[in-house]
């Protein structure tokens, strides 16, 4: 079917790469898919069960029993864990704080890599995540590495939570920084720019100007596909 392309967006924590996603699925008609929430489910349960991210043969089988689920929500997307909306609970400090460990787990890449090919299938979807143009979609038609300096992706994340969260700027970039490091110093499909990749560094960019873009450069490969 040539008449729908896959678009992969990855890139450090903080780069603009959910937001982007979802203008660009909803100016062209896609499904968004955030992988990291898929990451973030995984270690709310494991967080429940009282399992640590080092224990990896307990993880493994605890990742095998759940049933994730992403539906179109009222901001977005919202994710299911075996039924219930865990929406906004992925999103706490405990769990953003502990999901790269969980993320190196190699059962839980293997279950979620497959359940993000699975819906890719049929095209027409934007996929955010770290490794999806190096690994889970490496034949994406249109590949992009979004990044921002470290400062700046800090200071984006700071506005977003400071009202509900305490943390300083300061804290915030260490835990940032911190994060990217794991992310991309990981075995397996760690964070990496794809060879075919279009590297796109929104430091002095806006939302706006990064989604029009992409959607710009979208519709240049589906008239290459065509
Ligand atoms: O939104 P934010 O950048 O804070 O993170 P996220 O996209 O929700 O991803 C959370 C974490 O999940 C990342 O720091 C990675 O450790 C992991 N992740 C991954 O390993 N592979 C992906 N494709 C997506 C996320
Ligand atoms: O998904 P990722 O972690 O890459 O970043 P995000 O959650 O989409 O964006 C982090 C924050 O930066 C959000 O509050 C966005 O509104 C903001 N942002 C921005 O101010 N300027 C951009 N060019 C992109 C994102």
């Amino acid at each position: 079917d040539s008449d729908r392309i896959n678009i992969a967006i990855d890139g450090p924590a903080g780069a603009g790469k959910s937001t982007v996603a979802r203008k660009v699925a909803e100016q062209l008609d896609y499904i968004y898919i955030d992988t990291g929430a898929m990451y973030r489910a995984v270690t709310l349960s494991a967080q429940r069960a009282g399992i640590e991210p080092r224990d990896s043969e307990k993880l493994s089988v605890h990742a095998r029993t759940l049933d994730i689920k992403l539906a179109p929500g009222e901001n977005g997307q919202a994710v299911f864990l075996n039924g219930e909306n865990i929406t906004d609970l992925i999103r706490s400090r405990e769990v953003t704080l502990a999901v790269s460990h969980i993320a190196a787990n190699e059962t839980v890449r293997e279950l979620l890599g497959r359940l993000q090919r699975q819906l890719a299938e049929s095209k027409g979807v934007v996929m955010d995540g770290r490794d999806i143009g190096s690994h889970v979609l490496p034949d994406a038609e249109l590949k992009i590495f979004l990044t921002a300096s470290v400062q700046e992706r800090a200071q984006r994340r700071f506005k977003e939570i400071a009202a509900t969260q305490s943390i300083t700027l300061e804290q915030l970039e260490q835990e940032i920084a911190e994060r990217d490091r794991l992310d991309e110093q990981r075995e397996i499909s760690p964070l990496i720019c794809a060879k075919d990749a279009i590297v796109l560094d929104s430091t002095s960019m806006s939302i706006d100007e990064v989604a029009a873009l992409i959607v710009k450069l979208s519709r240049t490969k589906l008239a290459e596909a065509k």
